[in-house]
């Protein structure tokens, strides 16, 4: 009987540890309409992502700009995974991003949802006005008075997520995601990891950080927190074509299927406001 506590208890972690990677979001038994069945607070009033209605959105012009401060150029070595669902680059915690109201949060780690059953499919988790983009970016953060992000991840105000959207038309290659796209060779396989030598994040912004949309919400993926503070940058990324369909067709998941369309559905708004620091045109 004492052997088998432990035993027990192995095989229950081992089965969480197997389920964080089973959702999906359209195939299989635990696609984004029964994520609330697992994980409640995907089923919650203040989910994300939400369409960004403009002629909702209320304009605060008390709300400054975002201070990002360590974004640009960082020496070192920077891992970066296929995690099943998306590839994300862990950042270093010298990158901080402090809020309008003050609130200083920590760089986590930045992924991507991308489109590309076809290739008029876009992928980006926000809409605006109902239009998806092609790509849509996430660099989460952690409140700064937390010790970590494990602890924060917990937390009613524990993250804040910088999200922007890729815009592709007829342009050149954008050279600052050139060593990003040429690793993801490396990780085809869920699981994979590889190195990036020297990050620049500010580089692969949009140049206007100024203006964006923000409100409160969720965590995009399971198990959906609902302690996210959102800011949407309103200016694009801009990649080629090739790029972009780079990004779509390098990753496998689990099922060894390729990373296609990993974007949740847009949540209903209920009862928040949406605000922005610049008018509405
Ligand atoms: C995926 O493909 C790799 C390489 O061919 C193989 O080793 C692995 O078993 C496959 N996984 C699944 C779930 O089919």
């Amino acid at each position: 009987m004492r052997a088998l506590v432990p035993l027990l208890s192995l095989f229950l972690l081992g089965g969480q540890a197997q389920h964080g990677s089973d959702w999906t979001y359209s195939e299989g038994a635990l696609d984004e309409a029964h994520w609330p069945e697992h994980y409640p607070a995907c089923g919650g009033q203040r989910q994300s992502p939400i369409n960004l209605q403009r002629t909702k959105v209320r304009y605060n012009p008390a709300l400054k700009g975002l201070k990002l401060t360590g974004y640009e150029t960082q020496e070192g070595e920077f891992p970066m995974v296929n995690n099943g669902h998306t590839v994300q680059i862990s950042l270093p915690s010298t990158m901080r991003m402090t809020a309008a109201d003050g609130t200083v949060y920590i760089a986590q780690q930045m992924h991507f949802h991308w489109g590309g059953v076809s290739s008029k499919i876009r992928g980006s988790e926000h809409t605006v006005d109902g239009i998806r983009h092609v790509i849509e970016i996430h660099v989460v953060h952690y409140n700064s008075k937390y010790k970590s992000y494990e602890i924060a991840q917990d937390a009613p105000d524990g993250l804040a997520v910088l999200a922007a959207f890729v815009e592709v038309k007829d342009y050149p290659e954008n050279t600052y995601y050139s060593s990003f796209i040429s690793h993801l060779a490396n990780i085809k396989y869920p699981g994979r990891r590889t190195t990036l030598t020297g990050l620049d994040i500010r580089d692969m912004l949009p140049k206007n950080l100024q203006h964006y949309y923000s409100y409160h919400g969720s965590l995009t993926t399971p198990p959906c927190t609902e302690n996210v503070h959102w800011f949407v940058l309103v200016d694009f990324v801009k990649l080629s074509r090739t790029q972009v369909w780079k990004l779509e067709n390098s990753l496998l998941d689990h099922h060894n299927k390729t990373i296609q369309n990993d974007y949740r559905r847009t949540q209903p708004l209920n009862h928040r406001v949406v605000e922005s620091n610049f008018p509405n045109q």
